[in-house]
């Protein structure tokens, strides 16, 4: 029988409901709305498709979205003062400087400048430091943490579950591998030296691609009734000339043959990723407020 498709999609939209409440109950609590800026340097099309489709959400969620469009020409000195400014600003609660940034300018020391209390991406080393230790202060990466909303609507308790995660980045792999350690997972990860990456994958209860190779995980590499979370967002050529279409890091149909459950491409971990934003963003407006941030997000 064919895997479940997991439909992010739904999941996301109704999470997204779910946090536009949330804030419509903090914006009566505390008089403002929880308010996200967004940067953008320079107009690289998709980084552009990107925020926009970031600060429509936050409207569509009750919140304010503050937008800083600088030249592609803008310099370090002048982003991190940019950032100095929301850092010193009440009605920001999250940050979100848009990745990549025009080359001349360290994305490491931009992202080292956001107050780790508004880095609502998660990618301070501070917010690595306490999701590595357990704090759950820690912002989490919104891709992540979106998977793991995923696999605990499917699975329920995680604890005792085999995971493998093929990836090692700082903004999926890691992060990932941490969730799902405090998941009580046995977590393996596995990169581009790893040996004999199909055996291992086959171990998994929990597959997640996180690689950025179109297809690379086969159906042979699944364990039968596992659950797969295909990170992965590749363009490849389409079916008539000149036209394209996206597929995961994942062979969907073949893997979904052995698969219990698995997300497709697109449609499955995508649309999360801007539901957890809008997710940290409520959690960091709650804590910068002295309120409890609401359970079970
Ligand atoms: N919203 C979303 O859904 C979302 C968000 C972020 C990323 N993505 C997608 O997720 C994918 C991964 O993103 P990323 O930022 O984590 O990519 P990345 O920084 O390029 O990392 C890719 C990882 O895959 C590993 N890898 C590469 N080739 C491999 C191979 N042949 N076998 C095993 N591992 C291999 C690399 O290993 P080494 O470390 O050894 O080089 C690296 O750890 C991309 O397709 C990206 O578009 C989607």
């Amino acid at each position: 029988m064919a895997a479940r498709l997991i439909d992010g999609k739904a999941t996301a939209a109704e999470l997204r409901a779910h946090v536009g409440r949330l804030a419509d109950f903090f914006a009566a609590h505390t008089g403002r709305k929880p308010g996200l800026a967004t940067v953008l340097v320079g107009e690289d099309p998709a980084s552009s498709v990107y925020i926009r489709s970031k600060r429509s959400a936050t409207g569509e969620a009750g919140m304010e979205s503050f937008h800083h469009q600088l030249g592609a020409d803008t310099s370090e000195a002048d982003l991190v003062a940019l950032i100095e400014r929301l850092n010193a600003d009440p009605a920001v609660d999250g940050i979100l400087v848009q990745l990549p940034l025009p080359k001349g300018i360290d994305a490491a020391r931009v992202i080292a400048t956001i107050d780790p209390d508004k880095d609502v991406d998660g990618f301070h080393v501070v917010n690595a430091g306490r999701l590595a230790v357990g704090d759950p202060a820690a912002l989490v990466p919104c891709t992540p943490l979106g998977c793991l909303h995923l696999l605990k609507a499917e699975l329920g308790d995680l604890a005792g579950l085999h995971a493998v995660v093929i990836g090692r980045s700082n903004i999926v792999g890691k992060p990932m591998t941490m969730l799902l350690l405090g998941e009580s997972c046995t977590v393996t990860i596995a990169h581009s030296r790893t040996r004999d990456l199909p055996a291992i994958a086959r171990e998994a209860d929990i597959l997640v691609a996180a690689v950025g190779r179109p297809e690379m995980v086969r159906g042979d590499w699944v364990k039968p009734g596992a659950t797969v979370i295909d990170v992965g967002i590749n363009r490849v050529p389409g079916s008539e000339p000149g036209k394209t279409r996206l597929v995961g890091d994942v062979a969907l149909a073949e893997a979904r043959e052995i698969a219990g459950a698995i997300t497709p491409v697109p449609g499955g971990v995508g649309p999360m990723t801007i539901a957890m934003l809008l997710r940290n963003t409520l959690v960091a407006a709650h804590r910068r407020a002295g309120l409890a941030p609401p359970e079970g997000l």
